[in-house]
């Protein structure tokens, strides 16, 4: 201890330190890339694949950690990474456990750039990627070589809720892992770890916390959580590796914002609800997505599994036809408190429109023809978000 330090010195090194026994409502905040060791001891005794052994910032902080926690037990997990992005949690899952020749099966309402990602793959590991329709376990064929099967419950754009209990079944007699996009459910819809009265359970979810755990549609982040120590240390290793780490700042923010997310979530599903339920009087609108309604693709699946009727808040809409993409921007940009952006969970309600037929692979026979919107309804009044769409309605004619 220096009791005379030189001003230059006092400008880094502080004085005083909090005492161990100070608590705050938020958890302190570590930012680091460097983590100091006490001693030496601590710094050769430390084994780099214990996660809670700190020694450098992309392998975690307390701040990370907490987080990782938190998320695994909302989840029914028990261990949990973090990624700059929904996207990059969903890269680190394919990046794991995909090696040369295997193959990855996908619904064919994939998360767009999950299935760029793969095809990527494809072409420079000779992975094959096989497409099955969500609706139809049948169509999902594993075989010797069948790896992985990605689930999505819901389709983000077009809202099918999958057979996922005769996926599951599927893939496990074939011993083939199963990876979740949980994204819509953010843990809060179903328990994707048990999910059944078989206690049926998928090994991996990933999350897009960019949408309802961050909330405020500001932050980028996403998380892979699994429940097996094996499938985590795999992980794990790959994480490492590729230096995949989030910023401490950010970190705090979700945990700050996992305080309010049942409430966000209810709120913006109720208030989806009440869109769903006018959309649906609208003679423009042919189709409407959602599964809480009774003719949208998976309904049935959707009652078994999220037994206590919770959905997130998005809607999807199909317009007749005769509406072409110049009328359907029309009615885009005549919207006033939807605003036209990618992604969904904030404050701020967002519509996205879509033409499926540049998008699917197999023929939807469940969807109607003609171009989508997707709405991601936020926290504004939803008579006010209805009133917005039913000014916009005009500019279709
Ligand atoms: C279903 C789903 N999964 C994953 C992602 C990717 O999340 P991020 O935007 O954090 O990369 C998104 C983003 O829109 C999504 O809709």
């Amino acid at each position: 201890m220096l009791d005379d330090k030189k001003p230059q010195t006092s400008l880094i090194h502080a004085p005083r330190k909090a005492p161990q026994y100070i608590h705050s409502i938020q958890p302190p905040l570590f930012r680091a890339s460097t983590i100091i060791f006490p001693t030496t001891a601590h710094l050769f005794d430390r084994h780099w694949s214990d996660p809670y052994d700190y020694s450098y910032g992309t392998h975690g902080t307390p701040t990370t950690f907490t987080l990782g926690d938190q998320l695994a037990e909302i989840e029914g997990g028990q261990y949990c990474l973090l990624a700059p992005s929904g996207l990059s949690a969903i890269n680190l899952v394919n990046s794991t456990f995909l090696s040369h020749g295997d193959e990855v099966w996908v619904p064919d309402n994939i998360y767009g750039p999950n299935m760029e990602h793969l095809n990527n793959l494809r072409q420079r590991y000779g992975i094959q990627v096989r497409i099955y329709n969500p609706i139809d376990a049948e169509s999902f064929i594993p075989s010797e070589k069948t790896r992985l099967l990605w689930l999505e419950a819901a389709g983000s754009i077009t809202m099918e809720f999958p057979d996922l209990i005769q996926l599951v079944r599927k893939a496990q007699a074939a011993q083939v892992l199963t990876a979740l996009d949980n994204t819509w459910g953010a843990g809060l819809a179903f328990n994707a770890f048990d999910f059944s009265n078989e206690h049926l359970s998928v090994d991996i979810t990933v999350h897009a916390l960019t949408k309802y755990p961050s909330g405020g549609g500001d932050i980028l982040m996403g998380s892979v959580i699994t429940r097996d120590k094996n499938l985590y240390q795999q992980l794990f290793k790959i994480h490492a590796n590729q230096g995949i780490c989030v910023s401490g700042d950010d970190t705090a923010q979700i945990i700050r914002s996992l305080a309010h997310m049942r409430l966000r979530y209810q709120q913006q599903a109720e208030n989806a609800q009440k869109l769903l339920e006018w959309l649906q009087q609208q003679p423009q609108c042919i189709q409407v997505l959602h599964p809480a309604a009774s003719n949208s693709p998976g309904h049935d699946y959707w009652k078994s599994i999220c037994k206590n009727g919770q959905s997130a808040g998005l809607v999807s809409v199909i317009f007749d036809p005769k509406y072409d993409l110049a009328a359907i921007r029309r009615f885009c940009d005549a919207l006033n408190l939807f605003k036209l952006g990618f992604s969904w969970g904030g404050p701020v309600s967002l519509v996205m429109l879509y033409d499926l037929k540049q998008m699917r692979i197999l023929n939807n026979t469940h969807l109607q023809q003609g171009l989508l919107v997707r709405f991601c309804v936020g926290l504004e009044d939803p008579e006010d978000l209805i009133q917005d769409i039913q000014n916009a309605l005009q500019q279709l004619e």
